[in-house]
């Protein structure tokens, strides 16, 4: 068996939680590659609700859909952070950030810990149980360092009764290569 690189283990991840019909989030959703993987794993009785604070990356999720005829989707234009704000009252089957910037723009619009973690709260309050949320760490951009480190912070003291968390990493890679942190409710 090869080892999986990154984006592969994190959709191995989100294949092994999410179900057909479940509602799931894409926290960063960029160009559309997570959201459109989301909407074909929860099927057209699911949901996916999809972050981004970047109206480029909002038109290019919905091209991304369009292309991909994927019709259970909402598109929202603001930060993760007021995810509460959008979703139902109702458990998540899963979710995925893509941390730091939109590739080919403008790379001053990063996520950043404290948004990271507060959107963190509102998933993880509502993931349900047996459910993953995953988080793809690229920190070698200015300011990644600081948000990686708030959310290993955030994720260590996660009670253990409760959350298993997985980091999962290439040790030996140059370059500041990017890593899977992911959480599972217990
Ligand atoms: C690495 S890209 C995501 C790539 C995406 N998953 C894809 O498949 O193309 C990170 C995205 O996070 C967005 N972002 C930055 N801060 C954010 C926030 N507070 N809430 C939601 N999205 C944010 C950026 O605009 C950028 O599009």
């Amino acid at each position: 068996m090869m080892v999986k690189g990154i984006l592969d283990y994190a959709h191995e991840l989100l294949k092994n939680s999410v179900e057909h019909g479940d509602i799931v989030v894409d926290a960063t959703c960029g160009n559309g590659h997570d959201t459109v993987f989301l909407s074909r794993l929860t099927g057209p009785e699911g949901k996916v609700y999809a972050f981004d604070v970047q109206q480029q990356a909002i038109q290019n999720t919905k091209q991304s859909l369009a292309d991909a005829a994927c019709h259970n989707v909402t598109l929202i234009h603001d930060s993760h952070a007021h995810a509460s704000a959008y979703l139902p009252d109702k458990e998540i089957g899963g979710a995925i950030f893509n941390l730091g910037y939109l590739p080919r723009s403008d790379k001053s619009v990063v996520t950043r810990g404290s948004s990271t973690t507060e959107a963190l709260t509102t998933l993880l309050s509502r993931m349900g149980k047996g459910k993953m949320t995953v988080l793809v760490v690229y920190h070698g951009h200015q300011g990644g360092r600081e948000e990686k480190e708030a959310v290993l912070e955030y994720l260590e003291q996660l009670d253990q009764q409760t959350y298993t968390v997985l980091q999962y990493a290439f040790i030996n890679q140059k370059n500041d290569p990017p890593f899977i942190v992911a959480v599972q409710k217990k």
